[in-house]
């Protein structure tokens, strides 16, 4: 499907988004794994999330979905059931990674799919650590999807340095481990979301040169309520947008404020944007509060290598800031980027030369220069919802606007993006 944009010029109001993908999939599984009764609000309509509550259903666990709350019925430690057909994923490689940990752990033999996108993105990293815990996990000669997991009798405690920074890798491991006595060390040295943690109250050691997480059987999650705060990814188009619309005061409310993911917005006041950042509670030891951005001028700064785990699903977002930003846009050190929904290095190069920018592509990254010279221009999604979000609103900054060929691919985390776009132009 192609959507068209037109130019927006004036912004106002607020803005409540759905619920944080990465909290909502973690609620969702926490909850199944817990025993008993969970109740969960502020679930987000999405492709990825419906995926992990399908998985869940086929697991054996009930639950019931009203409009604002979900209801989980959870089945206690190693309660799962074995899935009659195997468990599809879909698009979503959180649902993949994360539930790989459980699978893993479990007395009954399962199979784990996806969708094409999801069958070609890289599964060793969680394969290697999971059988070095003695799980029985094996994957196509590629080391991807599907992937087969045997019954195993027990899972063992490892001491596990992150070779790259993943937290899908890190919670996949976690989740493992809270399926052994003993406890199991994960080391990362560059931090990533660390959803996992908090939301199951983990031990994390804090140190100079990394951050030491530690998990055992106590830690088995326990039923409760959660509050899932307002995505901050998803934000971040609307963030952007507010900054190079003309007039623009846009309060986006109950938003996730995790440190963990507040890395663009550091970063886009580092470049000189004109944002305040409120934070107004805490659910389930997540913050969230309220963000205000005002209309402001970027220059183009030097992104380091360490910013980038904390900005890694931002970096289309960060991208689009960087071409109406003074200066050259330039990012390394973000090779992981080839290995999302879609190779975004090669997407996002793709697209900007659509525009008559100099584009000079690199393994880990790219840089950016010139001036915008092709108007109307027909962008294509390459079925990554973040890349089709953010040249959908780089079309709304264009005074011709633009297009964007398989823009449905946003459902995959936020189907209601364009009437979201629709309440705040004014
Ligand atoms: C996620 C971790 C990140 C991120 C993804 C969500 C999570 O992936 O890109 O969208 O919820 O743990 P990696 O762990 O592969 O970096």
């Amino acid at each position: 499907m192609i959507q068209s944009f037109n130019k927006i010029e004036k912004i106002s109001g607020s803005l409540t988004l759905p619920g944080d993908k990465s909290i909502s999939h973690r609620a969702l599984i926490f909850s199944a794994l817990a025993n008993g009764e969970s109740e969960i609000t502020n679930l987000p309509q999405s492709d990825d999330v419906k995926s992990t509550i399908s998985c869940l259903k086929q697991l054996g666990v009930q639950i019931k979905e009203d409009t604002d709350t979900i209801k989980v019925y959870g089945k206690g430690f190693k309660g799962f059931e074995k899935p009659d057909k195997p468990l599809h994923a879909g698009n979503s490689g959180t649902t993949a990674r994360i539930l790989s940990g459980i699978l893993a752990a479990q007395n009954f033999d399962s199979i784990l799919t996806g969708d094409d996108s999801l069958s070609k993105r890289p599964m060793r990293r969680i394969i290697k650590p999971l059988g070095l815990m003695g799980a029985r996990v094996t994957g196509s000669v590629a080391n991807t999807l599907p992937l087969k997991f045997y019954t195993v009798d027990q899972i063992n405690s490892i001491t596990f340095e992150l070779p790259f920074p993943s937290a899908q890798v890190k919670s996949s491991i976690l989740l493992a481990g809270l399926h052994s006595d003993k406890i199991t060390k994960v080391i990362e040295y560059n931090q990533t979301r660390d959803h996992s943690e908090r939301m199951l109250g983990l031990d994390v050691e804090k140190h100079q040169m990394n951050t030491i997480t530690s998990v055992s059987k106590n830690n088995y999650p326990v039923s409760q309520k959660y509050f899932v705060p307002g995505d901050i990814s998803t934000s971040a188009f609307f963030v952007l947008l507010s900054l190079f619309t003309k007039t623009t005061n846009l309060t986006i409310k109950n938003v996730s404020l995790n440190p963990t993911r507040t890395g663009l917005l550091h970063l886009f006041r580092e470049m000189g944007a004109n944002i305040n950042i409120d934070e107004t509670g805490a659910s389930n030891n997540e913050p969230y509060g309220d963000i205000t951005v005002f209309t402001s001028e970027l220059k183009n700064i030097k992104i380091s290598k360490e910013v980038i785990a904390s900005i890694i699903d931002e970096i289309p977002v960060l991208t689009i800031a960087g071409i109406f930003a003074e200066g050259d846009f330039e990012i390394r050190n973000a090779k992981e980027l080839r290995v999302k929904e879609s190779d975004r290095i090669s997407a996002l190069c793709y697209n900007l030369s659509l525009l008559g920018l100099n584009v000079e592509e690199f393994d880990d990254g790219f840089k950016v220069s010139g001036e915008i010279i092709r108007r109307k221009p027909v962008f294509k999604s390459f079925g990554d919802h973040r890349i089709a979000m953010a040249f959908g609103i780089l079309s709304c900054l264009l005074d011709e606007g633009g297009k964007v060929d398989g823009f449905e691919s946003v459902s995959v985390s936020n189907p209601g993006f364009i009437d979201q776009l629709k309440s705040i132009e004014s």
